[in-house]
């Protein structure tokens, strides 16, 4: 079983309606962890080393997050900056997450279509999140799709539930497998994976 870690950031948690079904979601599967950093930290203040602690300890790192600013809420970067450390993720020694997998879990209030070339965003989801690519690039690790929830604003409560359910089956699925490579180089989201 792949051991999956959660980092789940959201900075206005008591006024979330897609985060909070997704959260719940990830804690009803037996087995996964999660870190709810704004809960965890309030003070900002990161425990590097029980972080790294449990970096080592699983297989699967999911970024979980509303997208802000085409990015991800500010405890995240700092999290990234000051978890990641040189020796530790990267550089001639940094092995640590040699191997490890990493992908972004993703709500956002633009829609699919906006998110392309001809659309307001004028960018792909997959391009924004380059960042997030390159540096589980530079860690060694593998960088899957993200799997995201589009056009957040007034979904009805019904499409919510649904994508929490989705959620928890990617979940289930990620415990037993990973995509292929060959489902890699046509994938362009997580979701579409866990209904093939
Ligand atoms: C500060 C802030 C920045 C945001 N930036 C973006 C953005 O860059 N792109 C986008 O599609 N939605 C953006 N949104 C919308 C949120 O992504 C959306 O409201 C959130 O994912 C819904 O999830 P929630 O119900 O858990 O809060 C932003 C919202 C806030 C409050």
């Amino acid at each position: 079983m792949n051991r999956i870690l959660i980092l789940f950031a959201h900075p206005a948690l008591e006024k979330s309606k897609v985060q909070i079904s997704l959260l719940k979601a990830a804690q009803s599967v037996d087995g996964v962890t999660i870190h709810d950093l704004y809960e965890l930290y309030p003070d900002g203040l990161i425990d590097v080393v029980y972080e790294q602690d449990a970096l080592t300890e699983h297989d699967i790192i999911l970024f979980q997050h509303p997208f802000y600013w085409y990015s991800a809420p500010a405890m995240l970067k700092e999290w990234q900056d000051l978890v990641l450390e040189y020796g530790f993720a990267y550089g001639a020694s940094g092995n640590a997450l040699r191997g490890k997998t990493l992908a972004n879990i993703i709500s956002a209030g633009g829609s699919k279509n906006s998110y392309s070339t001809h659309g307001h965003n004028r960018y792909s989801i997959i391009d924004l999140l380059r960042p997030f690519d390159q540096t589980a690039n530079l860690c060694g690790m593998n960088y899957l799709p993200p799997f995201a929830v589009h056009r957040t604003h007034d979904m009805p409560k019904e499409k919510i539930e649904m994508y929490a359910e989705l959620y928890r089956q990617l979940l289930w699925k990620l415990q037993r497998d990973l995509p292929s490579e060959e489902t890699l180089a046509s994938l362009r989201y997580l979701n579409d994976w866990v209904q093939s």
